[in-house]
């Protein structure tokens, strides 16, 4: 296990971040290499409480170096409120936050666009830029953290982009123009406080593999939200899928020794988009209820459903899941009865597969089987044992169901309410 991904299985917000931070202390570096503060890694212990976004989750272990890889999309601001967040903390972050000067900026235009956006085709973005960020990433016109720290660079790339963002903003829509001067002071500031962190991560990296270093790479967002496997178009505009973390990254696939999925014991989403298994019904809203289903990095609701081992299956597959995390398998403590989705029922007929269009996903019907509950608090349980025999029957099922290991099962938000299968 000397280079693991880590990767949600699901839509997103499936606890990466709990897990990242309960197995960072068995890494040496944690590398974030897609998506950016569209991202809420949610950490709990004691009476502490952090959310990252674009920093790694191993940031709370002292010994791990933090590195934002070249997949990344980068809001200067974001990134240094979070870093004044950790330093208020009392937080080491000299020397142990890396960035690649690779990776993309997020300019005002991203995120104006994003929500002008928003107001014609709603996918129910986190409204972060990210969208439009990667759009200028993959027409070659978008600037980079190498292009911030270079002064005249910066300036004749912003003058290029607001010159042809600003028609758009006016001539599509009705939008004021945006004052260079402003975004080029405000940018120069931020160059000032970050390049202290910028490095060429591609060797870093290299060097640090042959030196048989460990690394563990931070997903971000889920597989069924991947811009080309996921529910095209209400998915984010990067591939968090194992693929994505080695361009990401410049981590060469082939050194990539395990895959680590994330599941939680039932389903959410936010934003909009199919969704076979959702309850929109009053058992959904008592779900959210009591797991705290509410967007780490928006505060929106999330929709909450069934497990559905249709999909995570094929996040095992597009992912070669090695084996998985599950989480908030408290949080069906308190249901009378527990489903699962196994098939799906398409046309009169029972498939295994995902169709490949939302316009089919929408015509299909889950098949379900259904568990007793177990209703007793497993909060405290420290080992598989102590589970109430219903949430061992819960998990075998799943288990085999989609044909993967279960190492980790976490039955609260904090590090210590974690359950490690030996
Ligand atoms: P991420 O984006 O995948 O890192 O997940 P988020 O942090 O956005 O959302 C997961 C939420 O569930 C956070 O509030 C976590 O503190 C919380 N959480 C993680 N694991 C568990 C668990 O096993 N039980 C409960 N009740 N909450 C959990
Ligand atoms: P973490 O890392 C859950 C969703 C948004 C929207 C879609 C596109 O915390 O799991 P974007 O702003 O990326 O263009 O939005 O993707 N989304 C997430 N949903 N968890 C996330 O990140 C997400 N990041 C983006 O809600 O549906
Ligand atoms: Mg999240």
């Amino acid at each position: 296990m000397s280079i693991s991904i880590l990767l949600g299985a699901q839509w997103g917000d499936e606890g990466k971040g709990k897990i990242v931070d309960i197995l960072s202390d068995r890494y040496d570096i944690v590398v974030r290499s897609q998506g950016g503060a569209n991202a809420g890694h949610t950490i709990e212990f004691g009476d502490k409480k952090f959310v990252f976004h674009l920093i790694p989750s191993g940031i709370l272990r002292d010994n791990v170096i933090c590195v934002i890889g070249n997949g990344v999309v980068i809001d200067p601001n974001a990134l240094l409120e979070e870093i004044q967040f950790i330093k208020s903390n009392n937080i080491s972050i000299n020397n142990r936050l890396l960035i690649s000067p690779n990776a993309h900026l997020i300019m005002p235009y991203h995120k104006i666009l994003d929500s002008l956006k928003e107001k014609k085709e709603k996918i129910g973005t986190t409204g972060r830029g990210i969208g439009p960020c990667y759009v200028d990433k993959y027409a070659r016109s978008g600037i980079r953290i190498s292009d911030l720290i270079n002064q005249s660079v910066f300036e004749n790339k912003l003058k290029c982009n607001l010159d042809e963002k600003n028609q758009i903003l006016k001539q599509i829509y009705d939008h004021q123009e945006l004052d260079f001067n402003s975004i080029f002071n405000e940018y120069q500031k931020y160059a000032d406080l970050i390049r202290e962190y910028v490095i060429d991560v591609f060797n870093y990296l290299n060097n640090s593999i042959e030196q048989k270093k460990k690394i563990l790479l931070e997903g971000a967002q889920g597989t069924l939200l991947d811009v080309d496997f996921g529910t095209y178009p209400y998915v984010t505009s990067s591939n968090p899928t194992s693929g994505g973390a080695c361009t990401g990254s410049g981590i060469p696939p082939t050194k990539i020794s395990e895959v680590i999925g994330i599941v939680k014991a039932y389903s959410t989403r936010v934003g909009s988009g199919p969704f076979p298994t959702e309850l929109d019904n009053k058992l959904g809203e008592k779900i959210r209820k009591w797991g705290n289903e509410y967007g780490a990095t928006t505060g929106r609701p999330r929709r909450c459903g069934w497990f559905d081992a249709v999909l995570v299956n094929f996040a095992r597959k597009l992912n070669d899941i090695h084996w998985v995390a599950i989480t908030k398998l408290d949080v069906l403590s308190n249901l009378d009865e527990i489903k699962v989705c196994v098939q799906y029922e398409r046309k009169g007929k029972k498939v295994n597969e995902i169709p490949n269009t939302i316009e089919e996903l929408d015509t299909i019907k889950p098949v379900y089987e259904t568990f007793n509950g177990w209703k007793s608090d497993i909060t405290k349980c420290k080992n598989y044992e102590d589970l109430p025999t219903g949430a061992k029957d819960y998990l075998d099922f799943v288990k085999k169901q989609c044909g993967f290991e279960i190492k980790i099962i976490s039955v609260g938000p904090k590090r210590d309410e974690t359950i490690e299968i030996k």
